[in-house]
């Protein structure tokens, strides 16, 4: 007997189901981008257990015929690709006209579906691959699809489903990525009979990711937009003060497909690389449009990841779109001051209970920079209520040339502003102030030094010795002067005059520490000089707890207004949180 068999159908359809259906969140995807393609404007997705023992979508799109609704079903029908001419044009989209097949193999499917122009409906079952006949039924127009049981005939497959927490939320997550790119859908979520979004049509953007996310989010979003060599970007970028410790806030979208590409995660890093600590990740939502011929789709069972034929322009065109955005916007956090009810304002100012109305991102505020201590000049009652902020012109954020300010605790200062205050953290300010200054300085060729009048030495081993070799270019361009001073010693010789603040031995020794911690993971130069550089900014600035006469507050102020980000230290931790009048008047409840 010969070893060679011809695989049988449903065999095949299960084979291609494990490379497509994953997990119960791989057939809501599916299934939603058919709801998608058959031109919606309204699909609920219903699950129970997480998706194991039911996914249901129902939408409202062209439906099908009886004929259709058979032929969907079987391998290889689609009704996207008719001809070899159409081949060419629209593979590029992955059309497949395998995901129903492949999902009816591994489940019972129950698919009911109406067409606009037909007085009933059809339905069809199949279970597991074994399909009966389309039967008329009672229906509305659109299609209804039934998902029960996914692999229960294959208990290897079951077993790999995770809780229905875990599964549940990837579900969300599917449904999260549609709606972001449909805001005109309306779109609900039901899981275990518990509506988790309802979301109407036409929403913008914004307040779609208010409900998909929270407020806040959407508060702290940046719109920007570029278009350039037939490539057409659309971002809301999120303020450095609302990044996350992963990347999983960052929803790139391709021509209205969610998808993952390390070129363009790489260009988001770099565009947020001035406002961030490097193990924090931006908040962003990125929209990109081009032509379908520029990419390739077919690289990955999902479509989850493109194959571009052009990296370097679509990496190119999103730092720049990003960076000169995020460089040429005050992000500043916007205090959030909420509208008050009457009992509360009183509550508050009666009993003297200071810390109790502390807005939320006054005490996160305070919490952060003075560990352990509460600011009592400063106390907002603040309650849950929905979220205020208030833009600024220029003009109104230009500080008034009379002296309006006060340093409070040696840390913070507190200035007046056109429409209101701004309550600056006196170290993360000239932190950035001193990053904005150094690079500048450094850009034109090397830092100016001055020789130590008495030469500091230090130990140092071999190892530390070579590597200080090896970097001896960025040692010179620092301004910093090394000389063999004895045995496994060293002296610094001379050091850079904008570091002045710093001890030359602390900074040096620190130097050498990072530059040991870099050593072999192959930084680019430029990005290592900007981590030196940020070191350097942070011990040269003015410290929490040093108090400053007038004049030290006044340069502050007016080197805040030339700096470019001036909203957040070189970490991305915010230097300024603004109140407006409006603001206060609204806490006062003078309007
Ligand atoms: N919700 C729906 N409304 C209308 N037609 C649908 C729907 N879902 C599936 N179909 C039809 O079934 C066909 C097969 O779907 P599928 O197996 O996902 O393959 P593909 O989407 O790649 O064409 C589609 O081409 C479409 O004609
Ligand atoms: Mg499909």
């Amino acid at each position: 007997m010969g070893r060679i068999v011809v695989l049988d159908r449903n065999m095949v359809n299960m084979i291609a189901a494990g490379e497509v259906i994953e997990r119960p969140a791989s057939v809501v995807k599916e299934l939603m981008e058919n709801s998608l393609d058959a031109g919606v404007t309204k699909m609920t997705v219903t699950i129970e257990d997480g998706g194991r023992k039911l996914i249901s979508v129902a939408d409202n799109g062209c439906g099908m015929d009886a004929a259709d609704l058979a032929n969907a079903f079987e391998p290889h029908a689609t009704s996207k690709i008719k001809t070899t001419a159409d081949l060419m044009g629209i593979s590029t989209l992955g059309f497949r006209g395998e995901a129903l097949a492949s999902i009816a193999s591994v489940a019972q499917v129950r698919a009911v579906s109406r067409t606009k122009d037909s007085p009933g409906g059809n339905c069809i079952e199949i279970d597991c691959g074994s399909k009966g006949a389309p039967t008329p039924c009672s229906a509305d127009c659109g299609t209804t699809i039934q998902v029960r049981d996914l692999f229960y005939k294959l208990p290897a497959r079951r077993k790999f489903m995770r809780t229905a927490n875990t599964e549940a939320g990837h579900i969300t997550e599917q449904f999260t990525r549609i709606a972001l790119a449909r805001t005109e859908l309306d779109m609900t979520l039901v899981s275990n009979g518990r509506e988790v979004y309802r979301l109407t049509g036409n929403q913008t953007l914004r307040q779609r990711i208010a409900e998909l996310f929270s407020s806040e989010i959407a508060h702290n979003l940046i719109a920007t937009e570029s278009s350039e060599k037939g490539l057409n970007l659309r971002a809301m970028l999120g303020k450095p003060a609302i990044s996350r410790t992963n990347n999983k806030f960052q929803y790139v979208f391709l021509n209205g497909r969610f998808i993952r590409d390390k070129f363009i995660s790489h260009a988001i890093k770099e565009a947020y690389r001035p406002t961030l600590e490097p193990n924090r990740f931006p908040v962003i939502f990125l929209f990109i449009e081009m032509p379908f011929e520029d990419y390739d789709v077919n690289v990955h069972p999902t479509k989850i990841e493109v194959r571009f034929y052009n990296s370097n322009l679509v990496h190119s065109q999103i730092l720049g779109c990003l960076r000169e955005k995020l460089l040429g916007t005050d992000l500043t956090v916007d205090a959030k001051l909420s509208a008050v009810s009457a009992g509360s304002v009183a509550s508050t100012a009666g009993s003297g209970d200071r810390s109790r109305g502390i807005n939320d991102a006054m005490a996160e505020f305070f919490r952060k920079h003075r560990p352990g201590q509460t600011q009592r000049q400063f106390n907002f009652p603040g309650t849950t209520g929905p979220k205020t902020s208030y833009k600024t012109t220029e003009h109104q954020t230009e500080l008034l040339p009379q002296r309006k300010f006060m340093q409070i605790q040696d840390s913070f200062i507190v200035a007046a502003t056109g429409d209101g205050f701004v309550i600056i953290d006196q170290h993360a300010l000239h932190e950035r102030i001193m990053y904005h200054n150094l690079r500048r300085r450094i850009s034109g060729g090397r830092l100016q030094s001055q020789k130590l009048l008495i030469p500091e030495s230090f130990e140092l081993t071999d190892a530390q010795a070579e590597m200080l070799e090896a970097n001896a270019e960025l040692i010179e361009k620092l301004g910093i002067e090394l000389a063999p001073f004895g045995p496994k010693t060293m002296a610094i010789q001379a050091f850079p005059v904008l570091l002045a603040k710093a001890e030359p031995l602390d900074f040096v020794r620190d130097l050498v520490d990072l530059l040991d911690d870099t050593a072999g993971q192959n930084i680019e130069p430029d990005k290592l000089l900007d981590e030196v550089l940020n070191m350097a900014a942070c011990k040269a600035a003015i410290k929490a707890g040093q108090r400053l006469n007038d004049s030290e507050i006044e340069q502050l102020l007016a080197d805040r207004e030339v700096v470019e980000a001036a909203g957040n230290c070189p970490h991305g931790r915010p230097t300024t949180i603004k109140f407006s009048i409006s603001d206060l008047e609204k806490q006062f409840k003078r309007t």
